[in-house]
């Protein structure tokens, strides 16, 4: 039941800040991870060494998130694969590497088999962070972190991204703090971010209206720019993932420093370039990086806190969004990206919930 919203998508991106706090209960102190949520033996998280991730779609973005917060919080090495890649060529797997799967339905061919074959390798354990309890992939991992979402019809992931993510970064605090990598000062600064990440989640979302009057921009591109650098790099994949698949607008994603690279020859002023600023020491490359594409006529539309000191110019669309604890800006700031693509595709009339050629669950190669 779609209840007072039009669309799922708008519904579930709505119910954010619910299925996160959902995600988080249960699983953390006033102070700590509650290593209790990976099963009765979570012994295994001190052994692990390495860690290789597998998913498709929005949740190898979300992967690619958590590597940034496992080598960062942990130090320990992370690879993130596509399943589909993974799973018909030959791995080496280090000792004490943990095989760590991601999907919304639990049901993703790809997924499958590469968790199938990861369970003939020499793996510490496998572990799957799933929405559906009831699932295959949760029936056939050694260990599982539920991401509690609640049903996500859309065929666009939204409510299932953030909760990933949320799921995560649970994790990456757990095993940092199991391997000694974490004081307890630190811990509790991050856990208690953590527990604001429902409110800041609110907050993004009170973004809408203003988001949807943006939108309107979008009505006739034909192509669309996402730059992000470290770990909203990703958060830029998945912006543009759902820009097409919802509204058929050709979007790419880069890492801001690759622009010269390539892509800057891209740019006109027919060209939307949408950037996500992180409040970090990263912020000054990011805007240099902006200047050149303003310098050739591309029209920026960036999601920033104040404090990134942005504001509206020529040229330049500038989008609040809340200040957050830089650990959870990649979780916070997906939010004015889901309403974006979201309110593009009401305007361009396209199918949101349905779009053409996709099924949520893709259980065929
Ligand atoms: O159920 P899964 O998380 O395994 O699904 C993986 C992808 O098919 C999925 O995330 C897809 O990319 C979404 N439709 C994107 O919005």
């Amino acid at each position: 039941d779609k209840g007072e919203f039009r669309h799922y998508m708008l519904k579930e991106i709505y119910e954010q800040p619910k299925v996160i706090a959902a995600c988080l209960e249960g699983r953390i102190s006033e102070t700590k991870v509650l290593t209790s949520c990976f099963g009765a033996d979570s012994a295994f998280l001190k052994d692990i060494d390495n860690i290789h991730i597998v998913a498709c779609g929005t949740s190898y973005h979300a992967g690619m998130v958590a590597k940034y917060w496992i080598e960062e919080l942990a130090n320990i090495p992370c690879t993130v694969e596509v399943a589909s890649e993974y799973r018909y060529r030959k791995v080496a797997v280090p000792k004490n590497t943990l095989f760590l799967t991601l999907s919304q339905s639990g049901e993703t061919a790809d997924t499958l088999a590469a968790l199938r074959m990861a369970k003939e390798l020499n793996y510490l354990t496998t572990l799957a962070i799933c929405n559906v309890p009831s699932s295959t992939l949760v029936r056939e991992s050694d260990l599982t972190l539920l991401t509690n979402a609640g049903a996500e019809i859309g065929v666009a992931s939204t409510k299932a991204f953030t909760t990933q993510l949320t799921a995560l970064l649970i994790t990456s605090i757990a095993i940092a703090s199991e391997k000694g990598e974490l004081n307890e000062k630190k811990q509790a600064g991050l856990v208690t971010a953590l527990r604001s990440l429902p409110a800041y989640v609110d907050a993004a979302i009170k973004q809408d209206e203003a988001i949807k009057l943006v939108s309107e921009q979008f009505a006739n591109k034909h192509n669309a720019l996402f730059l992000g650098r470290g770990p909203m790099f990703p958060i830029a994949l998945e912006g543009a993932l759902k820009l097409k698949e919802i509204s058929y607008i050709h979007a790419e994603a880069y890492p801001a420093g690759e622009l010269k690279h390539g892509p800057l020859a891209l740019v006109d002023e027919t060209m939307p370039i949408i950037t996500v600023a992180p409040n970090n020491q990263m912020l000054d490359k990011l805007k240099s990086n902006l200047q050149e594409v303003r310098a050739r006529g591309g029209e920026l539309y960036v999601f920033g806190a104040k404090e990134t000191g942005f504001e509206e110019a020529e040229g330049i669309y500038y989008n609040e969004v809340p200040w957050v604890e830089e650990v959870l800006e990649p979780i916070v700031h997906t939010i004015p990206l889901q309403l974006l693509s979201y309110h593009v595709a009401v305007v361009k009339g396209t199918d949101v919930d349905q779009p053409r050629n996709l099924a949520k669950s893709v259980t065929v190669e």
